[in-house]
């Protein structure tokens, strides 16, 4: 007899649960429409292995679905939709660290905030990132002076092809600003290979807070707390956050649209000649990186839209969704934003988001 917990358009073969037509609206940050038109939870590794062996899912192409936070679906998705959402959130402690390990369904903020809740520092600087725990590494997320390269110990990956799990150290995930292995489709590239199942990472002892960055030396000077504990650490960035960047669960929207982008040091004394204000952060290796919504607010984008689709009124690095936006007018305003950048500044923004 069937389980009354599974919907009706649902088919259970070889242990595989396939829900066919699953509206993805809720399963998408932006709250863009789209159908999957099979899609199967993942609620333990083994469930990767039973979909690879599964007589016609095994060779389908596949599509992963995290949080869907970094996602801009324009199309129905034909691909197997992988939804994951594995459970579980412990910490181990040794002599110089902490191991915080979290299946990829985790929500990431509650790994944040369940971490810290149980003793353990580290994270804080990455609270209220939307997404879940398994997406994390693929783009590398990060805030605040701390990325998600900086604290991960290694992930377990399962190959989409042959079911088979391997344990992947930190140093062989090519990490780079958003961007990882997982997200990268060249030479060795994982994209759409494998997919992460769980995630360990490293917090230091003794810790020590990152508060270089303006936003938090503002804080530090407005209550004169000089020496922060984590949990004040944690307090400040989800207030600074709430105040510039747009609640998915309010409205619609996938964070930074854009990456910063990186110049040549000429380039960037060419552009502030013309430009004294604009905001630009030295880099280790020489370049500049520019601050994107810095460019997109000079050029007068902050609140204007395209459909549905908008320019976030307190950060211009943020589209939203005003209502019923679609998919292919977040992309129009995405394109038009970049004409106009190019336009004024010669430099082409790159989107951060995956678009369908
Ligand atoms: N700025 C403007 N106008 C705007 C937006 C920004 O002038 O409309 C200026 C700000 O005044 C500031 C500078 O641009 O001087 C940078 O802005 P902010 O500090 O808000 O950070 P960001 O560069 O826009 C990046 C990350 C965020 C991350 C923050 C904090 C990227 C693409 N974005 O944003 O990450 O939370 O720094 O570390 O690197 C994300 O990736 O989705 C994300 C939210």
């Amino acid at each position: 007899m069937q389980s009354p917990a599974i919907p009706p358009s649902t088919e259970r073969r070889e242990g595989v649960v396939i829900e066919t037509d699953v509206n993805l609206k809720p399963y998408n940050t932006f709250g863009l429409p789209a159908t999957a038109r099979r899609l199967v939870r993942i609620r333990e590794e083994l469930d990767v292995r039973r979909v690879v062996d599964h007589p016609e899912l095994g060779r389908a192409p596949k599509f992963v679905l995290g949080g869907g936070s970094n996602l801009v679906l324009t199309r129905d998705v034909d691909a197997v939709v992988l939804k994951m959402e594995i459970p579980g959130l412990r910490v181990e402690e040794r002599d110089d660290c902490w191991i915080v390990e979290a299946g990829a369904g985790v929500a990431w903020h509650e790994a944040v905030a369940g971490s810290l809740a149980l003793g353990v520092p580290g994270l804080e600087n990455l609270a209220l990132i939307p997404g879940t725990v398994g997406a994390a590494p693929v783009q590398n997320i990060g805030a605040y002076g701390v990325e998600l390269k900086d604290r991960l110990e290694n992930v377990d990956v399962v190959d989409l092809t042959t079911g088979r799990r391997v344990t992947l150290p930190a140093e062989v995930c090519r990490f780079g600003y958003r961007d990882s292995v997982f997200k990268q489709t060249g030479y060795g590239g994982l994209a759409g290979k494998s997919v992460i199942t769980k995630v360990r990472l490293r917090c230091p002892k003794p810790w020590q807070p990152q508060l270089g960055y303006l936003d938090i030396e503002r804080k530090m000077a407005e209550t004169g707390i000089s020496a922060p504990d984590a949990k004040q650490v944690f307090d400040w960035i989800c207030e600074i956050r709430r105040a510039k960047l747009p609640d998915p669960a309010r409205i619609g929207n996938a964070g930074s649209f854009f990456k910063n982008p990186v110049v040549s040091a000429e380039q960037c004394r060419d552009i502030i000649t013309r430009d004294p204000h604009i905001v630009h952060y030295p880099m280790p290796d020489g370049s500049f990186k520019l601050a994107a919504g810095w460019l997109i607010d000079a050029c007068g984008w902050k609140g204007k839209s395209v459909g549905g689709a908008a320019v976030y009124e307190k950060q211009a690095l943020v589209l939203v969704n005003r209502g019923e936006a679609r998919g292919a007018e977040v992309v129009t305003l995405a394109r038009a934003i970049q004409e106009s950048v190019y336009g004024r500044f010669g430099i082409r923004l790159e989107p951060e988001p995956v678009v369908v």
